[in-house]
């Protein structure tokens, strides 16, 4: 009985019936009749595993450069709707993904709210963000952090268009009733420090200035530039072992702390070697991720994925999931963020590795993408 009903089990009859109807007049209802759906036996997330081609998506990110303008729009952005989530538009169920135009000579009004953003950077070179004062220049594969409740604007002055992929804890923030927006008075904040002074001061490779007094739960590092990201995955994969879900794998981290870059979004930087073929786990964080170079594939949950620099895809909470770079001769990089810093401040982090077929799944479908 016991084994069989693991929740328990009620048999309904017409006196129960009654007292079900007498409860709901008086706005209660008995828990034996919803603590399955309440407490499940392992996550069940109405986010789909997923990917976005970008060659797909990139001629109707340009067509919004067509059709409005940063200043109609606040942020002229497409946003990546998981089709288990359409009604709410996210990515996850903790995460926003969303591709986002500046044309040259724009500029994306300052404002600020409570959800915390990164960006990185898919085409363009030498635009920029600006964050509580400070402008830094974006390239190609760099990350560039607008924390929560910091004022930021983002403008153009290159000669072609700037896109990168937006991710942002806007699910979660929701799902916590504590979203607040605030516009800046005026286009541009006031630039009060030196250009990527940030850069100057944290990427001295292990070495902080012990003077700085930073009390901030989040990492002073504006810009996580990609050519020192791409030189630190290159020596690795000289000699580390990695791990075996995800080969050379780095996490992007607060110099004060060693800790993640932020409270609500943690991000990774991974180098998958030629031909290498990682064993599959899964975890309770979403992660989602941006193809940075290379061609290869993910099995999600028995599916193939293919993919190529710049697609997107989402890996939701407990899903099994490996990664396989498809050259024999070249290295493939994925950039990813998540919410492992959220789950695990609260205590509800868990990881597991698959055991069965020497941890590699069967794969059952190939995923069809639009
Ligand atoms: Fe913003
Ligand atoms: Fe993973």
């Amino acid at each position: 009985m016991a084994q069989q009903y693991p929740h328990g089990h009620v048999e309904t009859d017409s006196e129960l019936e009654a007292f079900y109807r007498d409860l709901e007049a008086m706005s209660t209802t008995a828990l034996w009749r919803v603590l399955t759906q309440q407490i499940t036996d392992e996550p069940q997330p109405r986010a789909v595993p997923f990917l976005w081609k970008y060659r797909r998506i990139r001629p109707l990110v340009l067509r919004a450069g067509e059709l409005v303008t940063p200043e109609q729009a606040n942020r002229r952005v497409v946003v990546l709707v998981n089709p288990g989530l359409k009604s709410e538009c996210y990515a996850s169920s903790t995460l926003l993904a969303n591709i986002q135009l500046v044309l040259p000579g724009e500029i994306a009004p300052a404002h600020r709210h409570s959800a915390a953003a990164l960006r990185f950077i898919i085409e363009g070179n030498g635009g920029y963000t600006a964050v509580d004062g400070e402008k830094t220049v974006m390239r190609p594969g760099d990350l560039v952090l607008t924390p929560n409740w910091t004022w930021h604007d983002h403008g153009n002055p290159t000669d072609g268009p700037m896109i990168w992929q937006d991710g942002l804890d806007v699910p979660l923030v929701n799902a916590l009733d504590a979203s607040f927006f605030e516009p800046y008075p005026g286009m541009q904040q006031a630039y009060t420090r030196p250009v990527d002074l940030s850069t100057e001061q944290y990427r001295q490779g292990g070495l902080r200035p012990a003077w700085e007094r930073w009390t901030k739960p989040y990492s002073p590092l504006l810009n996580y530039a990609w050519q020192q990201t791409r030189e630190a995955l290159e020596r690795m994969s000289k000699g580390a072992p990695g791990t075996p879900w995800d080969g050379i794998t780095m996490e992007y981290v607060n110099p004060h702390t060693g800790g993640p870059i932020m409270p609500t979004i943690g991000a990774h930087a991974q180098l998958l070697r030629a031909g290498e073929h990682t064993q599959a786990h899964r975890h309770t964080m979403d992660v989602v991720y941006q193809v940075v170079e290379g061609r290869g594939f993910t099995i999600i949950n028995g599916v193939r994925f293919d993919w190529e620099p710049h697609d997107v895809f989402v890996i939701p909470k407990w899903a099994f999931h490996e990664h396989v770079n498809a050259s024999a001769t070249d290295a493939a990089c994925l950039f990813s963020y998540n919410d492992q810093p959220v789950m695990q401040s609260l205590g509800l982090y868990r990881e597991e590795e698959l055991v069965e077929n020497d941890g590699y799944q069967e794969v059952t479908g190939a995923f069809t993408p639009l």
